[in-house]
Order: C-alpha cells, then structure tokens, then sequence
C-alpha cells in the first residue's frame, strides 16, 4: 500500500483491525509530499514506480492506493500496467454519505487534485443519478491541509480547518449534517474536525470500507489469525517522521526503512 505520505497509516489501521494476520508493507512517498497540488502525470509516475518496487521487493499479493488523490489520478494506469495484480482504491465517501444524510447537505473536503479529477466527477454524477432524494453536495478544496497533517503542525492544521469548516459552512448552509473526509491524511485531524462542525455533523470516511473490500479481494489467501503482523514502513521522505507517526496514531513501534526508488 501507499500513500503520498502519512495520511494513508488512517487506511493501514483500518486494515490492520480487519485483517491481522497479514504482512503490510507501508510506502510513504513524503518527499513528494503533498500530491494534491501537483500534476496528474507526475502523481502517476510516482504510483508506477512505487508499486514496481512493492512487487519487485516485496513480491505483495494485492496492492492498496491508501490515497485518493493518487487513485484519482493513477489507478486505472496501475490496473492497465498490472493486469494480474488486484488493485483497490480508495475514493471519497459520497454514497455511504448519501445515504447517511437526512438533510441531504453534505459537505467534501479532498485535495485539489481530488475534486478536479474526471473519476471524482463521475462518481458525483452517479451519485446525483442514483439519488432518491434531494442531494446537495458542497466540495471544498483544502489546500495545505494534508501538508499541515503531515508535518504534524497543530497550529496550521487548526487554522486550515477554521478555514475550511467555515467556507463549507457559507455554502452548504445550517443543515449541512454530514462532512465527507475525502483525503487520508483528515482522519487524523477528525477530532479537531468534529468539534468545529458540532455534534448534529457526522464524519465520515473511507478505512473500514477499504479494508472490508481488501479482505473480499484477498478471499481464501487471507491468513487467519489474531496475532497482529508488524507492518514494514518505507518512505521516500523522513524514516523518523514515519516511524513516529505511525507509532503516534496506531501504536506500531517498528523502525521506518529509507524507499530505494
Ligand atoms: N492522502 C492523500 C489523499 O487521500 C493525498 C494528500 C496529498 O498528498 O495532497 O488524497
């Protein structure tokens, strides 16, 4: 699995409670960091070159994108490039919110690249088709903010979040009961998140989900036990950032190794 940097670790703890027994390899490409203001061509070469490693090195069954940006941008060329290499993605919450809102307003925080991708647009447009009631989406690029998480600055990622929970207040409106974390690295910020929204405004993201499909996907390969695998940890960027971070939010206390690629 990888992600851009930290945020996909809110995806490997999903995986982790859901499928114990089995090895993760975790690829943090932090000196990348962050995709979601960089150009498609350069996230995809980045996600090619990272999974050609993980299957290279790493001989790994299945491959997680623990980003949504990157699965925007990237994941129909990795399943193109990968025929016989199971590849689940990882895409904002739009359906599960839907179904969850009574009011109908819904809020979305993603990345740039995120919201401006063709795959998101297509994902809002089956949602509005397949709506049974009035649905009103309202998507808020959040710049800097997987950049703030992943640097673990308290003071920016409370400022990024004031300023992105007031402007998606101004245009959903008083309703809006439901807020999409449509990037991985914003479940870590989830606390500060829900405050700023109050109690009537549930959260919603992608771990369980991905890691529920992850285990269909797997089927009979998936190795039962309740004795948790360490998961390997690379990164690109910072190898004590990592191992901090990892050990910070899913209490895994293993030693970050330096990405060869
Ligand atoms: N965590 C990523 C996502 O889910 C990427 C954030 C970034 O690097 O901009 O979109």
């Amino acid at each position: 699995m990888f992600d851009s940097g930290v945020g996909g670790l809110s995806v490997l703890r999903a995986l982790l409670a859901e499928l114990p027994g089995t090895r993760f390899v975790y690829v943090a490409d932090s000196a990348h960091a962050p995709y979601g203001e960089r150009a498609a061509a350069e996230v995809a070469a980045r996600c090619q070159g990272m999974t050609a490693h993980l299957r290279d090195a790493h001989a790994i069954d299945a491959l997680v994108v623990a980003c949504n940006t990157a699965t925007a941008q990237a994941i129909d060329g990795l399943r193109a490039n990968h025929p016989d290499l199971p590849v689940i993605g990882v895409e904002p919450a739009l359906k599960p919110a839907a179904a969850h809102s009574a009011s109908g307003r819904i809020g979305v925080m993603a990345t740039r690249g995120t919201l401006g991708s063709a795959r998101f647009a297509q994902l809002l447009a089956r949602q509005m088709s397949a709506a049974t009631k009035s649905l009103n989406f309202s998507c808020q690029p959040c710049d800097g903010l997987a950049d703030a998480i992943e640097r673990n600055d308290a003071a920016a990622t409370m400022a990024l979040c004031e300023r992105y929970v007031s402007a998606l207040r101004e245009q959903a409106g008083p309703d809006m009961d439901t807020l999409v974390l449509g990037c991985t690295h914003y479940p870590f910020a989830s606390g500060l998140l829900s405050r700023l929204c109050g109690a009537k405004v549930t959260l919603v993201d992608t771990g369980a989900p991905v890691a529920r499909r992850t285990r269909e996907v797997l089927g009979e390969s998936v190795v039962s036990s309740s004795q948790a695998m360490t998961p390997i940890l690379l990164t690109s960027g910072c190898t004590r950032a990592l191992s901090q971070a990892a050990q910070r939010w899913l209490s895994v206390h293993t030693t970050a190794e330096p990405l060869p690629v």
